[in-house]
């Protein structure tokens, strides 16, 4: 019985420490995938570099992922995964990082509204941000001072000329000469 007590607590602590060291998720990563991706997740021999691929990936995607794996490409599941460890996992995914170049990346957008939004960001400037969303839309976003909205209107200038019609007319009702300098 003493000894049965014994066990159980190191069993106990031995997972707490698990659960608490800060790269248990990079050693999920080195046992049951490096062998494959490489230990840098830039890709190996049997497996593709995964870096520039997590980002578009959303937490569920990665989870169904670990449990149904991609057989058909020669990627095993992995249902044995805990649910901490899967966490942890997914944690240590998103600090890879390509060898080169800084690869795409994910945020989570503030709006105007307070909302948050989640996703990949596929291009960005100091003005606007476009995003694919968790949701798998794309959302096409204005800068609006450290938050951000959705684009309501959008003019092009297609030509020199403007519209193929050549009126120099623009519908944008934002700027007009009453409140532009020149
Ligand atoms: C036996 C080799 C092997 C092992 C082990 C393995 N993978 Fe893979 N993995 C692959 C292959 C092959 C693909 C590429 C499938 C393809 O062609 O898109 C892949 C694809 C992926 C992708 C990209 C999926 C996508 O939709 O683009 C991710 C992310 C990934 N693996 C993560 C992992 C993680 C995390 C582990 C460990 C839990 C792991 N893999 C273990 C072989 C492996």
């Amino acid at each position: 019985m003493r000894v049965a007590v014994f066990f159980l607590c190191a069993l106990l602590s031995g997972s707490i420490a698990f659960a608490q060291t800060p790269d248990s998720g990079r050693q999920v990563f080195v046992n049951r995938c490096a062998a494959c991706h490489g230990s840098d997740g830039n890709g190996g021999e049997l497996g593709p570099a995964i870096a520039t691929r997590v980002p578009a990936l959303t937490d569920e995607n990665l989870a169904s992922l670990f449990r149904q794996g991609l057989p058909a490409a020669g990627m095993p599941p992995f249902p044995s995964l805990t649910d901490s460890e899967t966490r942890e996992l997914i944690r240590y995914l998103r600090r890879l990082r390509p060898r080169t170049g800084s690869g795409p990346s994910r945020a989570t957008l503030t709006l105007v509204d307070g909302g948050l939004v989640s996703g990949l960001v596929l291009n960005q400037s100091a003005l606007d941000l476009q995003l694919l969303g968790d949701d798998r839309t794309i959302h096409l976003f204005r800068k609006s001072g450290d938050r951000y909205r959705a684009v309501t209107s959008q003019a092009d200038w297609p030509s020199y000329n403007g519209q193929t019609s050549g009126s120099r007319f623009s519908p944008l009702a934002e700027i007009t000469t009453a409140n532009s300098p020149g």
